[in-house]
């Protein structure tokens, strides 16, 4: 059954976002992959097995003992545990809280469960459900169980959700996680080798003991730039402001929250670094004399004089001889002649401009789209994607002008 690309089993758990992993499996087939697909009882409440049986060219495996089906292959379920040995990754998407807490236990209860314990290759995880159930202390401890296992999560995304609710728990785009796939089975590693710094997040600069200026920045753009690096073999340093997201695999995180702080430990962490990219949001301005005490509501209106925070971007642009240095440029107008105003003055190798104040791109959102303004005089254009392919982008981009630099250099 293998495709060119490779063999996939895709488990599809019992949710409302069941109907999104027709997506995923067309994505899937369309990177030249043989996709299997193994359905619990649940999911075919949501989506018909015709659908992925449709979509992939093969029948679905619907259950572990019945062949009674004629959308089923099932003979026994022996052979069907042999259908796991040709495939190199089981993804399971959506992944419900219950998938994951039978996953986390080894419980065997259904076909994908006992496919599941009998898997060797590796497991890509989708989460997806209500948002208190994502929230449960019980889902969390299972899901750090399958992370230290070594599966890979792709968390959810943030968002309306089927059951009304607005917050964590949407299935990630199809597009993330069948990248995820091809990753796991064709892991490229063409930054081994290299250090790479990256700042993410937003940084908070306090005005008394209990206010502080900060901004949107969820740091999910340089989580997932940190995620792709280590991915690829780099070995990470992740400067991380105040944001909520988890730690990704492999990767070192040092918690910052001042841009002063970040500024510190950007400087101690220069010496290794190969590559160094900017994408927190570092505060411009700070309270550079904070009172130890709160401010009080006396006066009708209150004036606070603001200093300059240190421009980090700027002192590594000084500093970095050798390194390749990308800089982020956040804009809400001519994107193109910011950006490249702001490779000359910091003395940038690339900069990856965004404009902001758009709803669904930049600041706290799961896409972003780019343009990347390079030392070379080029500037290329990303198009709008989930930040995880961006980043994947930008490192390809990345490395080809380093090559390119290079030979400029030797001429
Ligand atoms: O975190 P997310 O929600 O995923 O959103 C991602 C993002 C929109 C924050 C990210 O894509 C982005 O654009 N990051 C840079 C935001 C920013 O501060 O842009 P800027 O144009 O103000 O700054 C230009 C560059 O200088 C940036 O690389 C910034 O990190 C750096 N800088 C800025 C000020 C300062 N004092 N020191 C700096 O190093």
């Amino acid at each position: 059954m293998s495709g060119p690309g490779g063999t996939v089993l895709l488990g599809i758990g019992g949710g409302i976002a069941a109907y999104k992993a027709a997506e995923l499996a067309r994505a899937l087939v369309q990177r030249d992959l043989a996709v299997q697909v193994v359905m619990t009882a649940a999911a075919q409440e949501f989506v018909r097995p015709l659908t992925f049986a449709s979509l992939t060219g093969r029948r679905v495996i619907t259950d572990m003992f019945s062949s009674a089906s004629p959308e089923a292959t099932l003979s026994s379920a022996v052979e069907h545990i042999g259908v796991g040995q040709e495939a190199g990754v089981l993804v399971v998407a959506p992944a419900t809280a219950d998938l994951m807490a039978k996953f986390a236990h080894g419980l065997a209860t259904d076909f994908l469960t006992t496919l599941y314990l009998a898997f060797t290759g590796r497991v890509v995880l989708a989460p997806a459900m209500n948002t208190n159930m994502w929230r449960h202390p019980a889902t969390a401890a299972n899901l750090e169980t399958l992370r230290a296992r070594g599966h890979r999560i792709v968390d959810p995304e943030d968002g309306f959700l089927a059951c009304g609710m607005i917050g964590p728990g949407r299935l990630a785009d199809p597009e993330t996680i069948a990248e995820a796939v091809w990753q796991e089975l064709h892991p490229r590693r063409d930054l081994e080798g290299e250090t790479v710094l990256i700042t993410a997040g937003p940084t908070q600069e306090p005005l008394d003991p209990v206010r502080f200026i900060s901004n949107r920045s969820s740091g999910r753009m340089g989580y997932a730039l940190a995620e792709a690096a280590a991915e690829r073999g780099a070995r990470v340093i992740l400067v991380s402001g105040p944001v909520n997201l988890a730690e990704p695999a492999g990767v070192r995180v040092v918690r910052v929250r001042t841009a002063s702080e970040m500024r510190e430990a950007v400087l101690a962490n220069l010496e290794p670094a190969t590559i160094i990219i900017k994408a927190a949001a570092v505060a411009d301005f700070h309270l550079a004399s904070v009172p130890e005490q709160k401010i009080k509501k006396t006066a009708a209106r209150l004036s606070l004089a603001l200093d300059p925070t240190p421009d980090i971007l700027a002192e590594v642009g000084r500093a970095k001889g050798g390194r390749l240095l990308i800089g982020f440029a956040a804009e809400t107008e001519n994107l193109r002649q910011e950006a490249r105003r702001k490779l000359q003055t910091k003395n940038c190798d690339m900069v990856a401009g965004n404009l902001v104040g758009r709803e669904g791109t930049g600041f706290d959102a799961e896409e972003n789209e780019v343009i990347l303004a390079l030392r070379t005089g080029e500037v290329l254009e990303l198009g709008r994607a989930p930040k995880r392919v961006v980043a994947g982008r930008i490192f390809d981009e990345a490395l080809k002008l380093r090559l390119a630099l290079h030979a400029l250099d030797e001429r």
